[in-house]
């Protein structure tokens, strides 16, 4: 009953919560780029206006870089989309794959945080070695390899380039193919995803039936429509030419 829940990348819809409850909030929490409806970039006028109702009433602006936080750039979706939140979440890449979370942000709001603070924040696996020294080790594999940034992103371009000529050529209906950096996603049906109902909408038996043909021919999606896709480091043309290859037959019906 303490949430308000609106419509990803409708500012509109936001603005008219903001104008009935803005005194009364403490925070917008949201995804730069939401990865749990698909890959859906949050539109870069729409984090603006977020970021200026926030100002205006007072109101804390949290993203949630779970997924995107050093993935898709040093700084995250944050860096990319040039707004500086007030709070950051952070888990997954942070972690070189074992678990972990974090958060950071604003001086003055951190300092609440113990020792400097009345705020005591732990638990017992917060801050374990393990993890950390495996985080800390990816963190800095990533700062001496920048490169890496864009070759992921030139190559989950590739593939949602390729995908698209096969699927313009061999799939009656429409799609939509959302990619940003290394993440990506697949939508039959619809022509547009830019938030959560657009992607339910959209033809999810037809995902399904993808997911097991794929699976069947070593390629493993995400097993659920509404799950952004993340390609690695080692994914390169020869894997692009096998899904592509995949994908035709998919769409044949062979
Ligand atoms: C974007 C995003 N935020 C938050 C979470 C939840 O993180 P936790 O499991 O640490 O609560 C996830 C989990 O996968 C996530 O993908």
């Amino acid at each position: 009953q303490d949430t308000l829940v609106a419509e990803y990348n409708d500012l509109e819809g936001v603005t008219k919560i903001f104008n009935e409850h803005g005194n009364d909030m403490a925070a917008v929490i949201i995804e730069p780029v939401a990865g749990n409806s698909g890959c859906i970039p949050g539109q870069v006028d729409f984090l603006k206006g977020l970021r200026a109702l926030c100002d205006h009433y007072g109101v804390l602006l949290i993203f949630d870089e779970v997924m995107t936080g050093f993935r898709l750039a040093r700084g995250g979706a944050a860096e990319l989309c040039g707004i500086q939140p007030d709070l950051v979440t952070y888990g997954k890449v942070i972690g070189g794959g074992l678990p972990v979370g974090a958060f950071g942000g604003r001086m003055d709001i951190m300092q609440h945080l113990a020792p400097a603070g009345s705020v005591y924040q732990a638990g017992t696996l917060s801050g374990n070695p393990i993890a950390v020294a495996s985080g800390l080790a990816t963190l800095k594999h990533l700062d001496w390899n920048p490169s890496i940034y864009s070759s992921l992103e030139q190559n989950t371009a590739a593939l949602a380039d390729a995908l698209r000529a096969v699927l313009n050529e061999h799939l009656d209906g429409p799609y939509a193919i959302n990619q940003m950096g290394s993440m990506m996603s697949i939508h039959f049906g619809v022509d547009v995803v830019k938030n959560a109902s657009d992607a339910s909408a959209a033809d999810l038996d037809k995902f399904n039936q993808l997911f097991h043909f794929l699976l069947a021919r070593g390629v493993y999606l995400p097993p659920s429509a509404f799950e952004s896709y993340f390609l690695c480091q080692d994914f390169g043309n020869t894997e692009i030419e096998h899904i592509v290859q995949q994908m035709k037959e998919f769409l044949q019906g062979k």
